[in-house]
């Protein structure tokens, strides 16, 4: 996939992640949202060097669109003695308790030398980061009950760091959501604006739609044929996005297959979980550098 156009890195990027690493000071500990469905392309790699051993919460978010064995198999994989995964369905607010618990167990030995010293209530402040459009607003919305109409709808978009109160002992740090230069290997980026995390207006969308059909033939030939009533999943990514544009009446006249239009309609449905859950990473996949 010629993906050459998403090797941007608008300069807000760069400033966003100097003040994640000029606040780190401010809080206790940093809480990361993720792709359950890609939870290793969707975190930025930049952010170890930066954020180090400071205490980290990875939130599986999205996870209703994710398999829940292959969840179980990441939150195994991401553990360690400052990191824990939580798997989030922010948008039906499933999964705070445990984010709220995770935060202020992580914390326990900061907020334990800060009662030695006489202070019995102190919040936790958590840095909460993530790539654009990994539900980063939602998830803090649905903890703090910031209200919705906050949410910004398109991936990409940028704010500048605000402190938000949550509930019971968070307080939140609102980054912006950021993206890293080049976006990582051919894989790593058809994950990515396969899920929507990269702004479909730099994408050659056909070419997008493509690619997806190659991995879920390979990944998730069930649910491929089972939505768009494809028998034979032998023909080539191509063949395969034309059968079912036209199985879904995207025609054009002259009876050729609208490919754009179902391109578009095609990735929708990937995104939104209507083939069923998908996970389209496992631990396995993990390239042997980055494990
Ligand atoms: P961001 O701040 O990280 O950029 O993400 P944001 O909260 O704006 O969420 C991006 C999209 O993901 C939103 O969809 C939001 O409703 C959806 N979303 C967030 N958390 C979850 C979750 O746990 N499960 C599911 N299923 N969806 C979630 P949207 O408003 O339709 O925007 P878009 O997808 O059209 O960009």
């Amino acid at each position: 996939m010629d993906m050459k156009d998403l090797s941007w890195f608008p300069g807000h990027m760069t400033k966003t992640m100097r003040s994640i690493a000029e606040r780190l000071s401010q809080v206790d500990l940093v809480i990361e949202t993720c792709d359950a469905r890609i939870p290793f392309s969707s975190r930025n790699p930049e952010l170890d060097r930066i954020i180090g051993q400071k205490p980290r919460l990875v939130v599986l978010n999205k996870a209703d669109l994710a398999e829940e064995g292959r969840t179980t198999d990441w939150i195994r994989y991401l553990a360690k003695d400052t990191c824990r995964a939580i798997p989030v369905d922010s948008l039906h607010r499933k999964g705070l308790e445990r984010v709220r618990a995770a935060a202020i167990d992580l914390c326990s030995a900061r907020l334990e030398r800060a009662a030695e010293r006489g202070r019995i209530f102190r919040p936790v402040r958590a840095m909460v980061v993530g790539i654009p459009n990994s539900g980063k607003s939602t998830l803090i919305n649905a903890l703090t009950g910031r209200k919705a109409a906050l949410v910004e709808d398109r991936p990409g978009v940028t704010r500048g760091a605000q402190w938000i109160r949550g509930e019971g002992q968070l307080e939140l740090m609102d980054m912006p959501g950021v993206l890293w230069p080049q976006l990582g290997s051919a894989h790593r980026r058809l994950r990515l604006a396969a899920t929507g995390a990269i702004r479909d207006d730099v994408i050659a969308i056909e070419e997008l739609a493509t690619e997806t059909m190659r991995l879920l033939v390979d990944r998730y030939p069930d649910l491929l044929r089972k939505r768009y009533k494809l028998e034979d999943l032998a023909p080539s990514a191509p063949l395969l996005l034309e059968e079912a544009a036209r199985r879904r009446g995207c025609l054009l006249p002259g009876n050729r297959a609208d490919l754009t239009r179902f391109s578009v309609l095609f990735l929708d449905e990937v995104r939104g979980g209507v083939l069923g859950r998908m996970t389209l990473e496992s631990p396995s996949d993990v390239p042997q550098e980055d494990a």
